[in-house]
Parts: C-alpha cells; sequence; structure tokens
C-alpha cells in the first residue's frame, strides 16, 4: 500500500494578496444561492449539536442572513418544538420577511418522523447528519427523503472526506454536503480510527464536483481567517461548532469556576453526549470541556463577517465566485505559520 499523497490543513497555506480596487468592505456580497430555500446573506450555519443549536441561536443566524441546524438529540416531539418555536419568532415579528431554519435528522429509526414533524413546523432545510456519509443507509435516508419531499425541501448531507462520497450524495439527491471527517475542535475520531482528511484537503478535493450540489466546509475552522481559506478551496458556505459556542444563545446552563463564566461545548460521539442522550456509549470519537462563556453570538458573528469581508478583500474580489475564481494559495512552512501569529509577546 502506497501513501497515496500530501493532505493541507488550514495551517499549512496563506492567501495571496492581490490587487484590490474595493473601496468598501461592505460592497462586497457574501451571499449563497441555495436550492429550494431563500438564500443566505451569510455563508454559516450553526452545527446541530446540543451545545450549539436550539431555537436562541437558530434565530441569531437567520437574523444575520446565516442558517442555524437544529440538533436531533432530542426526542421528535422536542425537536419539533424548537422548530416551531423559531418559526413562530419570524412570523411574530417578520423579521427581514423571512426564516431560514434546518432540522437534523439520522439515517434509521425515527428519521422520516422527525423531517415530517421539522416540515409540518416550518423547517426547509433537512440535514442527515451522520458521522459518515459515504454510507448506504445515509444515501439511502437522502434518496426516502428526496422521494417523499420533492423539491420542497434543500437537503444537506454528510460527513464526507472524499470527491466520491460528495458525488455519491449529489446523485442520491442531497442540495449541499458537509465537507470534513474527523477536523472538528472536539473531534477524536482520527486518533480512534485513524481515519480521516485534513478539512482543507477535503474541500480541495470536493470542489473538483461537476455536480450541482454546494459544500459546507465542516470542522476544525477556528477564525474568520479559516473561514476565507475554506471558501477560497471551494466551500460555498461553512459550519461552525466551537466558534459558535460558549455564546449567550448557546443551548446549556453556564458554570462559574475561580468565578469566571464557562459553556459545556462537547462532541456528540463524546461518552457524555452519548450517556445523555441513549443511555450508554457505543464507542467514544469525541470530547467534552467546557469553554470560557462568550456573550452574545451576534458579536462573533458580526468579527467574522468582518474578517471575511476583508479577506474577501485582499484577493480584490466582491463575491464569493470571484473570489474563488482568484484566490491563490502558498503552501507555508512551520516558521511561515509562527510569523503569521502575533508573536510580539512569545
Ligand atoms: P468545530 O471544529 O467547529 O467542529 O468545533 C464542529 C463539527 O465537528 C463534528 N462533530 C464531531 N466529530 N466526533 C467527531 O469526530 C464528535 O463527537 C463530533 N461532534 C461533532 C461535526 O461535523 C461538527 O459540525
Amino acid at each position: 500500500m502506497n501513501i497515496k499523497r500530501r493532505a493541507l490543513s488550514f495551517d499549512d497555506v496563506l492567501l495571496v494578496p492581490q490587487h484590490s480596487n474595493i473601496e468598501s468592505r461592505t460592497s462586497i456580497d457574501l451571499s449563497v444561492d441555495m436550492h429550494n430555500i431563500s438564500n443566505l446573506k451569510t455563508p454559516i450555519f450553526s452545527a446541530p449539536m446540543d451545545t450549539v443549536t436550539e431555537a436562541d441561536m437558530a434565530i441569531s443566524l437567520a437574523q444575520k442572513g446565516g442558517l442555524g441546524i437544529v440538533h436531533r438529540y432530542n426526542t421528535p416531539a422536542e425537536q419539533q418544538l424548537i422548530v416551531g418555536s423559531v418559526c413562530e419568532y419570524f412570523e411574530d415579528i417578520n423579521t427581514q420577511g423571512y426564516k431560514n431554519i434546518g432540522v437534523a435528522v439520522g439515517v434509521s429509526g425515527d428519521y422520516l418522523m422527525r423531517a415530517h414533524l421539522g416540515y409540518s413546523s416550518g423547517a426547509r432545510l433537512i440535514c442527515v447528519d451522520v458521522a459518515h456519509g459515504d454510507h448506504v443507509l445515509a444515501l439511502n435516508a437522502v434518496k426516502s427523503l428526496r422521494q417523499k419531499f420533492g423539491k420542497t425541501i434543500h437537503i444537506m448531507a454528510g460527513n464526507v472526506a472524499t470527491l466520491a462520497g460528495l458525488n455519491a450524495l449529489a446523485d442520491a439527491g442531497a442540495d449541499s454536503v458537509r465537507v470534513g471527517i474527523g477536523g472538528g475542535s472536539i473531534c477524536s475520531t482520527r486518533i480512534q480510527t485513524g481515519h480521516g482528511v485534513p478539512t482543507l484537503q477535503s474541500v480541495l478535493d470536493c470542489a473538483r464536483t461537476d455536480r450541482d450540489c454546494l459544500i459546507i466546509a465542516d470542522g476544525g475552522l477556528k477564525t474568520s481567517g479559516d473561514i476565507v481559506k475554506a471558501i477560497a478551496a471551494g466551500a460555498d458556505a461553512v459550519m461552525l461548532g466551537s466558534l459558535l459556542a460558549g455564546t449567550s444563545e448557546a443551548p446549556g446552563n453556564t458554570v462559574f469556576q475561580d468565578g469566571r463564566p464557562f459553556k459545556t461545548y462537547r462532541g456528540m460521539a463524546s461518552v457524555e453526549a452519548q450517556i445523555d442522550w441513549r443511555g450508554h456509549a457505543a464507542s467514544e470519537e469525541g470530547v467534552s470541556t467546557v469553554i470560557p462563556a462568550k456573550g452574545p453570538v451576534t458579536n462573533i458573528l458580526d468579527g467574522l463577517v468582518k474578517g471575511i469581508r476583508s479577506g474577501l478583500s485582499y484577493s480584490g474580489s466582491r463575491n464569493i465566485t470571484e473570489f474563488q475564481s482568484k484566490a491563490e494559495f502558498v503552501e507555508i512552512t512551520s516558521s511561515g505559520m509562527s510569523e503569521s501569529r502575533t508573536h510580539i509577546l512569545d
């Protein structure tokens, strides 16, 4: 068996600055054309995790032009209640005149019921949410959702690490695919199983697809700079866990340690999450931790959007399509990375 090739991660590359005639970052358009639902104004999804997305997070994401996906680690009735309360919120105040909300489902058991309940409460994005999306059960779930709902819903599926995986899900009927296996901040899949591909490399590989399928870079995005790199590599949007966890809108109580506020952030395959949701742990592919509380998620989202706009401006690009056609990466050494980080305090 030969080693296939090198695989790059976010910290291995930088984007080369290019001539720009953009006078104001506000003129940069970050919108994403979605299939079958309203377009996004901001290319950000919040992860379907029980310490990231319930009603408050989904409302904030929709208000900022992104989209929150309600996790599936609850009963179908609880999940329906969350989706319903988000949709009612926008009906009530008609903020920006639209609501974009997603509902996560698995690939067996109650997944069709969850999809129906989510749909009947107003969700139009159904996310087939499994660790290994290039799997017969995931492909079958996407096919049956497409069969049942036709073009009335946007189907997101994943996760995959390869072009073949993305193409298979797209051929089954997925409108968008989450790309990235084992790169998440709370993931231990690569350590436990030896499998995975650095997320940036997976995005670069999947961007070669000829299918009409959106690429959602998922796992390991630590900064707005990483988001910019993911988009340059071919992602239409990103999915965020740790960057949004710990905010006031993330589910879970604030706990105090030495007088400072913290919130839990945990992988959905961590022992703690599995015991809470199914009573026992089948295998361990994630960790649970506490992170400092961050305050309102709108501050975090505003900061990320500013960074993304600046990123496009450095490549002289007014929108994501132009950026992807112009972007040029250089591979850097570890000394290049050290130079990139603020280092006066070292
Ligand atoms: P970040 O880096 O944004 O990653 O915190 C969030 C993404 O991580 C994935 N995820 C997991 N992957 N074990 C894994 O290997 C887990 O327990 C786990 N929980 C979440 C998921 O793709 C999420 O969007």
